[in-house]
């Protein structure tokens, strides 16, 4: 691997690493103050001689890498290959790489050498901890019921799910693995999942949403970076975005999003849309950046019931369970008020928490308690038809319905959320619980007679309630369709 390229001596490179092709402007006469970065003590004055030692023969082995680090604003800083990758004895995964010390991962603690303001941020975000979804129901679907762990490599002897490599794995992050002289396992590299878990202990990646090697703030802050994970049936949020004004704003407007300025205010650098960043990350007339994506946002909508953010951060351990759903909302509607006035955003707010309350008192509370007191009548978790049911309920149609409230997306609200939820709730739910209760009944098993007792009552308690009697023909009588109106 690691071979000495013998065609690529170290005079030759320095005079002909001037060669790195950027614009006119951007040479290194014209570089900007570096504004952003953190501690700067370290950066180099030019490019640094290791680094010139490592461009000597990446210039030509890996040309994409070269010519994407030099149109970086860390070109323009002397920030160098040498100054990322370099190692520290006794680092994990350092190697020898012809004559220095270098680790292929560059992980939040190396950022953090510059950074230390957005590595911190990252780090006290649920972004940070993806990679801990081990022991989730998601999980035990990936590991048992879609795959098997024939997927063996020298890192795990007894192998992993593949189903779980290339899905899960991609977006939340893996532990990586390290072998032999820094070799890093297949099965956890490539892996630019936003939650790693990294040989250094760190948490995360960065390159999650800034590409390398170009690490541009303007890649970042469009949809697309977003949009690599959230999407699908159950996070729809780049659908979601797209169909709503914003995002139709956004495409209609690109080019005056101003996406490649240094400050990137609303309000004041750019007004035509806001992006999945400026709603979540990005600088307001009275906030500045944040990485930790979790202190604009009111609800968590993933569990089968939506909680307070800081609810479920407690549970995580983070700081952010002492920050109330109250500020965080308030730094919400802060950016809103850039092109909205408040009666606007106050009143938005009203729509999307009835949204909420629908859900989540006429379908996950029934549901739910539904659910567990069948799970005793059934087998293993996702062996029977009513554990599908159920999980598509909360986890597909039920996030659906509730995200696409939150950003503004009818078409996910209604025909991808709250008719799906009720199709599904009164069309296979509720029949397939009633079968259930009819097979054990009579069982001559005392307890799955009398656990099904239970269901039974439950299913009656439940459908004789205001939200579900109309199921039952009881209640008031359907409106007749208003005068002029659709039949
Ligand atoms: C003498 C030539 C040479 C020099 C000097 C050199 N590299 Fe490399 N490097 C290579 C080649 C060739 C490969 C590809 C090896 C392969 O494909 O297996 C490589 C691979 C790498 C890899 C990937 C390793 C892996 O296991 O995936 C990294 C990261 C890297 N180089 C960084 C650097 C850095 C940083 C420097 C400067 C400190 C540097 N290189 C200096 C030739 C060189
Ligand atoms: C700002 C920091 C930074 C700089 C500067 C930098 N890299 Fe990287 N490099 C990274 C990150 C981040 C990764 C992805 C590793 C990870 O996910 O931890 C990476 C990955 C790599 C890889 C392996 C992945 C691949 O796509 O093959 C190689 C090889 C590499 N860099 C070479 C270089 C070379 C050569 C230079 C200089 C021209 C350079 N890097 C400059 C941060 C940097
Ligand atoms: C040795 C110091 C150093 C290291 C290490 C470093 N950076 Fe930077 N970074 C800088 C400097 C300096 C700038 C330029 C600031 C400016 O021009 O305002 C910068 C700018 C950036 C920007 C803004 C680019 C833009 O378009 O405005 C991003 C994003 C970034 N770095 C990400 C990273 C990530 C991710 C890592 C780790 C993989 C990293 N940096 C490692 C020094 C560093
Ligand atoms: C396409 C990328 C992607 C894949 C593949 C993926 N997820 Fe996720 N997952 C996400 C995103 C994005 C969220 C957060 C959604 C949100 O905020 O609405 C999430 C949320 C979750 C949550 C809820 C976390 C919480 O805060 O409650 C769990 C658990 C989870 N995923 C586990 C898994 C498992 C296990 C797999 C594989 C079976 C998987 N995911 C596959 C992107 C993905
Ligand atoms: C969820 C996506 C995401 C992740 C993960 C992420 N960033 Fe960023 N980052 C952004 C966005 C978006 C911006 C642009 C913010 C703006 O200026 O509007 C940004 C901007 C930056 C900047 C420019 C200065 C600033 O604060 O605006 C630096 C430096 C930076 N990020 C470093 C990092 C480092 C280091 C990590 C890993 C610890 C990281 N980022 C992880 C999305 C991300
Ligand atoms: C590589 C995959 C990935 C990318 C890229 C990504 N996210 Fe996430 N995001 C996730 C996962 C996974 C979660 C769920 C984490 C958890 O709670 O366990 C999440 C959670 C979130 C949350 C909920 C945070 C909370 O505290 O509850 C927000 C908001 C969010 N992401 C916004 C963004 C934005 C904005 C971008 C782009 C700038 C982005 N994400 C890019 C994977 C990703
Ligand atoms: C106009 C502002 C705006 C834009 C643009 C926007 N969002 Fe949101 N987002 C929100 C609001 C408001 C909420 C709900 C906050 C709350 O619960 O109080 C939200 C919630 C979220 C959540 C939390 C979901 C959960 O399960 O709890 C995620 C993740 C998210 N957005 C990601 C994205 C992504 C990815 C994009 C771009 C594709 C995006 N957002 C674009 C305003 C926005
Ligand atoms: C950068 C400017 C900008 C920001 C920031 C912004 N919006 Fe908007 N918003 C728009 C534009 C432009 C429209 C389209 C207006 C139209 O329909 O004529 C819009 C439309 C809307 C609509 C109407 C949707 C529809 O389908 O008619 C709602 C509701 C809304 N925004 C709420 C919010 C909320 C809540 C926030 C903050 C979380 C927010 N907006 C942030 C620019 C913005």
């Amino acid at each position: 691997m690691r071979k000495l390229l013998s065609g690529c001596p170290t005079a030759v490179l320095a005079a002909t690493m001037l060669a790195v092709p950027v614009r006119a402007a951007d040479k290194p006469a014209d570089k900007p103050a570096a504004k952003t970065a953190g501690s700067q003590s370290g950066l180099p004055a030019a490019i640094s001689a290791e680094t010139k030692d490592c461009l000597g023969c990446h210039r030509g082995d890996s040309p994409g890498i070269y010519q994407q680090w030099g149109q970086s604003k860390h070109y323009r800083a002397n920030v160098g290959c040498y100054e990322c990758h370099k190692a520290d004895k006794g680092d994990v995964d350092a190697f020898d790489h012809n004559g220095l010390l270098i680790a292929v991962l560059v992980t939040p603690k190396d950022c953090a050498r510059c950074h230390e303001r957005e590595v911190a941020e990252f780090a006290g975000s649920r972004h940070s901890k993806a990679g801990r979804i081990i022991g989730s129901i998601d999980n035990h679907l990936a590991e048992v019921v879609q795959g098997n762990r024939a997927f063996k490599t020298p890192g795990f002897p007894n192998g992993n799910s593949a189903a779980a490599v290339n899905g899960c794995w991609q977006c939340h992050g893996s532990p990586v693995k390290v072998g032999k002289e820094g070799k890093l396992d297949a099965a956890s590299w490539p892996n630019s999942g936003v939650g790693r878990i990294n040989p250094d202990g760190t948490e995360g990646s960065c390159s999650a949403c800034h590409m390398r090697h170009d690490f541009s703030a303007a890649q970042a802050r469009q949809p697309n970076t977003c949009g690599k994970c959230h999407l699908g049936p159950d996070h729809p949020q780049k659908e979601i975005y797209e169909e709503s004004k914003h995002g139709i704003a956004y495409s209609a407007n690109v080019d005056k999003m101003n996406l490649n300025s240094a400050k990137w205010v609303v309000g004041e650098d750019y007004t035509a849309a806001p992006t999945c960043a400026t709603c979540h990350m990005s600088a307001t007339r009275k906030q500045p950046v944040t990485h930790d994506i979790g202190m604009r946002i009111s609800w968590n909508n993933r569990p089968v019931l939506s909680v307070r953010p800081e609810v479920a951060d407690a549970k995580m351990g983070l700081a952010g369970a002492k920050v109330g759903w109250e500020k965080r909302r308030a730094n919400m509607k802060d950016v809103c008020t850039a092109c909205h006035n408040e009666t606007w955003a106050d009143s938005f707010y009203t729509q999307y928490d009835a949204t909420i309350t629908l859900y989540n008192e006429k379908f996950a509370k029934p549901g739910m308690a539904l659910h567990e007191l069948a799970k005793p009548l059934l087998g293993p978790g996702f062996s029977s038809m009513i554990d599908f049911v159920w999980y598509e309920i909360w986890h597909h149609e039920g996030r659906r319905a509730r995200h696409g409230a939150s950003m503004m997306a009818p078409d996910y609200t209604h025909w991808h959320g709250t008719y799906e939820i009720a199709r599904n709730f009164y069309g296979h739910f509720i029949p397939l619980l009633n079968e259930l209760v009819e097979k054990f009944k009579g069982s001559t098993d005392a307890n799955k007679a009398a656990k099904a007792q239970a269901l039974h009552a439950k299913i009656d308690e439940v459908l004789n309630s205001p939200d579900h009697q109309w199921f039952l023909g009881k209640g008031p009588k359907n409106e007749p369709p208003a005068a002029g109106g659709h039949k």
